[in-house]
């Protein structure tokens, strides 16, 4: 049985198997340098309402310094009674600066300072995802800069379909990547608002001005009904989404580094300090970082599915369901963070093999779409192109050759329209060439592109 700070109308202690279940201190003292900013402000909050004199105000703020020196020094010592990060800062907060420091919870409920504690979490997150975004950009953006000028298959349903700069196709990713970007920053917006002063359920019945703490807390914007203040958890779960969804994108990106590594495809190699090895197989060289950010993205995904379903059957307001989200989100977080980290290490650590990549493009018809335009170009409507175009790819089948290297007169025996400047049309480089408008391939798009990403990325 433990102490409870909130023990007064009760005979008995909680049993231990229920407090094992309810104690969140294990994981939400990662919340302490964010609970003490919000003691810290509510403190002077209560003090312009003059519920706290200057001197009891002063003594609450320099306990609470101490407090976080021990959480910053490591020293801090967790008692049974720390139910969870609240508990255990006001405990500790009381104990050091006498009974002052019973004073600090008036008017205010743990419903409106937890979710105080983890939107100022969040926000810092957000910003710290960003940068971990931003340098998987920056690595995305060399790749494309090294791959210049190697031209690889384009793939639809994995089967190669049309030539495309491997730049382009990197590039790809730092668009994904910059729409992640732009919905952490459009996220982190709704989570830059303030839920203290909203006391358990229904708002604080203390004469404070929460504009005046919104603005000690650098919250932009103030919750206006209290029971959404401390019953919602979207911004968690918009944190979970967020995330998800640019932990999505890497899993794919990592999906592709696994293919180009592999003998199959033999587009690239993975650096030493980005491969692994195998304790049987003495030849191999595993991608592990690219096949963990398939795996992660699985855990994300997950912890968005937890929560939406922790909170999809609840009422409001405050219940103790919702102390699921930050397990949740601190796992986000860290998985997000650290598969960045790892994913632009890989990205670094990739040489590309020009010689396999113009192997690849050699077989699988690459220009039949070329073909096609090119008898558009002389006149054929472009459905009879594709009926003609799909006769001539069999005929080079037949031959055993690519369409590009099939003989004038076996193309011209399909399509009199095929003249003999059709083998000029039907390279590589001419295709790549032609994707001139704006998104397409042709190498000084991509080059635009480069240098515009070049140049926001720094
Ligand atoms: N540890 C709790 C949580 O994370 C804090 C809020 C507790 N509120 C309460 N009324 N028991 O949700």
């Amino acid at each position: 049985m433990s102490e409870k700070l909130w023990g007064g109308r009760f005979e008995k202690g909680l049993d231990e198997r229920i407090d094992a279940l309810n104690r969140s201190f294990p994981f939400d003292q990662r919340l302490w340098r964010e609970d003490i900013e919000g003691s810290r402000a509510w403190a002077g909050a209560l003090e312009r309402a003059r519920i706290l004199t200057k001197k009891d105000a002063n003594a609450i703020r320099k306990g609470l310094k101490a407090v976080a020196k021990e959480f910053e020094s490591g020293s801090f010592e967790e008692k049974p009674s720390d139910e969870d990060i609240h508990t255990a800062v006001e405990r500790r907060l009381t104990e050091i600066a006498g009974d002052v420091g019973r004073r600090l919870h008036t008017g205010r409920s743990r419903n409106d300072q937890v979710r105080t504690d983890l939107l100022l979490w969040m926000k810092r997150a957000y910003d710290a995802c960003d940068e971990a975004l931003t340098a998987v950009q920056r690595a995305l953006v060399g790749a494309a800069e090294r791959a210049n000028g190697i031209i690889i298959p384009a793939y639809t349903h994995l089967q190669r379909a049309q030539p495309v700069l491997l730049a382009h196709h990197l590039l790809a990713y730092i668009e994904m990547l910059d729409r992640d970007r732009d919905r952490l920053t459009s996220a982190r917006g709704r989570a830059d608002m303030l839920p203290l002063g909203s006391g358990a359920a229904t708002g604080t019945a203390f004469p404070i001005d929460r504009r005046a703490l919104a603005k000690d807390l650098g919250f932009r914007h103030i919750a206006r009904n209290s029971m959404d203040a401390v019953g919602s958890r979207d911004a968690a779960l918009e944190f979970l989404a967020v995330t998800s969804i640019a932990m999505t994108h890497l899993s794919r990106l990592g999906e592709e580094i696994v293919l180009w590594a592999s003998a199959e495809f033999g587009f690239a190699q993975l650096g030493d300090a980005v491969s692994t090895g195998s304790s049987l197989l003495p030849q191999k060289r595993n991608p592990d970082g690219a096949e963990l950010a398939r795996g992660k993205a699985a855990r994300t995904v997950g912890n968005f599915v937890g929560v939406a379903g922790a909170l999809k059957g609840i009422p409001l307001a405050y219940n103790k369901d919702l102390q699921e989200d930050k397990e949740a989100v601190f796992d986000a977080f860290d998985t997000t963070v650290g598969t960045c980290a790892a994913m632009a290490a890989t990205v670094d650590g990739l040489t590309f093999v020009p010689e396999r990549c113009a192997e690849a493009l050699r077989r699988g018809h690459l220009l039949a779409v070329d073909l096609a335009d090119y008898l558009v170009e002389k006149g054929v409507p472009f459905r009879s192109a594709h009926g003609v175009v799909g006769s001539i790819v069999r005929a080079a089948e037949e031959k055993g050759c690519d369409i590009a290297e099939l003989d004038l007169a076996t193309m011209q025996a399909i399509a009199p329209q095929i003249e003999k400047d059709v083998h000029t049309w039907l390279t590589i480089e001419s295709s790549i060439r032609r994707r001139s408008a704006l998104g397409g391939t042709a190498a000084r798009r991509v080059k635009a592109q480069l240098t515009r990403w070049r140049k926001a990325l720094g």
